[in-house]
């Protein structure tokens, strides 16, 4: 009966009515911004492929800091590059090491922005390699263990508020945990990057990171086969176990999928890593005159938090605050 149509197109018909249907919304405090701190330079540099980011020296990074905090932005990554790689990545552990330096400045200047410390040794090795390697040249698991451990009591230390570990290696979670709690640091959470992909989308990272030219493997040993989604599953299910506080997949655009299966299956926060070839191909589809940046960007930020994450760390974050 014609009568009883349903028209869905009721609350289509104008931007008032669209305004009260919307079911998801972002804010500025939904978003996380990475942020690169290099100690071997001085003021920021730009990073060829990934426009309008920049590598900051310490000052200029607790300024940026400052910045996302005025800007309401819901937590900031931090990520460091050393001015010297060694074999053993020391400059992640290291008490002077760039990442605890801005952490202690940030401290020390008051920051309120959650401060979140990437853990990992690929930015500290001379391979570029997330730790040690074995004798067929894989990433030795329970060798990386020990190197996670001491490097997330540094980085704690040194006034983190959340440890994010980023290695995909068995046993990451629990061995961090045990080292925090050890230290009387029982009270820091853990992001883990449970689903993190061995990824295409990872290319203008390893610029920013100052890896290109380093690093010339890949971590198929140790992160995902995109083609797996179950064993994602797996993988959330046992950080879980370990103990991790929040969950993470990584990258976001091409893995809704397992974010969604994610949601469905865990209350945990769920966090999903809008990475830097995802940013990266929206600058370059603008610049050719493919799609218009903002409606790219907002449509890509609002399909993640559809799909289930309740954070969205991604390098468009400063923009979207800023209105741009
Ligand atoms: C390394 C790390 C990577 C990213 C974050 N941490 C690269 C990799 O695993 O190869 C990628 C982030 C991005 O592309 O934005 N532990």
């Amino acid at each position: 009966m014609r009568d009883s149509l349903q028209r869905l197109r009721r609350l289509r018909l104008n931007p008032r009515l669209r305004g009260l249907r919307r079911e998801t919304r972002i804010v500025p405090g939904d978003l996380i911004m990475p942020i690169f701190v290099h100690d071997g330079i001085s003021g920021s540099r730009e990073i060829a492929t990934l426009p309008g980011i920049l590598q900051f020296d310490v000052h200029g990074a607790v300024g940026e800091i400052q910045r996302c905090q005025n800007l309401g932005i819901g937590g900031v990554l931090l990520f460091g590059i050393p001015s010297l790689r060694d074999w053993e990545g020391s400059g992640a552990r290291a008490e002077e090491g760039v990442i605890q330096r801005v952490l202690q400045l940030a401290r020390e200047r008051g920051v309120q922005i959650p401060l979140i410390a990437d853990t990992c040794h690929c930015e500290y090795t001379s391979d570029g390699h997330c730790g040690p390697l074995d004798a067929v040249g894989n990433v030795d698991n329970d060798a990386t263990l020990g190197w996670l451990a001491r490097t997330a009591v540094s980085q704690a230390r040194a006034g983190a508020d959340v440890i994010a570990p980023s290695a995909m290696v068995d046993g990451m979670v629990a061995a961090i945990r045990a080292a925090l709690d050890g230290s009387g640091y029982e009270n820091v959470p853990i992001v883990s990057y449970a689903a993190k992909y061995a990824s295409a989308f990872y290319g203008p990272f390893r610029d920013a990171s100052g890896s290109s030219g380093v690093f010339h493997g890949d971590r198929k040993n140790h992160q995902l086969d995109p083609a797996n989604g179950r064993e994602a599953l797996l993988e959330l299910a046992a950080d879980t176990a370990e103990g991790a506080d929040i969950l993470m997949v990584k990258p976001a655009l091409a893995y809704l999928d397992v974010l969604a299966r994610a949601r469905e299956r865990s209350d945990l926060p769920l966090w999903a890593y809008n990475v830097s070839g995802e940013y990266a191909m929206v600058k370059a589809a603008a610049r050719a005159g493919c799609g218009e940046e903002r409606a790219l960007r907002d449509e890509i930020l609002i399909s993640i938090k559809r799909a289930g994450a309740d954070r969205i760390i991604t390098y468009h974050a400063v923009e979207f605050a800023e209105g741009r």
